[in-house]
């Protein structure tokens, strides 16, 4: 089990570190949480005001977020890639990716 002590909070060469991994995915749960939210707030009756506040709060600390991650990227080093992607990561990998971001 991973402690706080013994947490790799930057990158090393071949791992991406603590925050690098949270950034990664912050970043894939909030967008669709503000899809989500922008998409659906006209079915959800009484609710509508706070998805809709929701949505707005997602997609500003999303945009912020960018910043400090762009930053962090700037300030680590890059691992290493790694050498052989089997079929069955490289398909969820391309399609997550590249497609599910196109949707929004
Ligand atoms: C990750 C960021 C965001 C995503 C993925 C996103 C996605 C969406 C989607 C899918 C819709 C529905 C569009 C439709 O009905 O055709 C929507 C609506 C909307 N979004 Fe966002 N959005 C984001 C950030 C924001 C932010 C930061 C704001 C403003 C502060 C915002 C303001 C709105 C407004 C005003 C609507 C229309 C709501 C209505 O129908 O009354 N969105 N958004």
């Amino acid at each position: 089990m991973v402690n706080a002590t013994t947490m790799n909070l930057s990158n090393k060469k071949n791992a991406y570190g603590f925050v690098s991994k949270f950034f990664h995915w912050i970043m894939a749960v909030m967008p669709i949480g503000a899809w989500l939210m922008g998409n659906f707030h006209g079915d959800v009756g009484s609710w509508k005001r706070t998805f809709i506040i929701a949505h707005y709060t997602l997609g500003i600390i999303v945009f912020i977020l960018v910043g400090f991650r762009l930053v962090w990227r700037f300030k680590n080093i890059t691992p290493k890639p790694v050498k052989k992607t089997n079929g069955s990561t490289l398909f969820p990998t391309v399609f997550l990716h590249f497609f599910t971001p196109s949707c929004f």
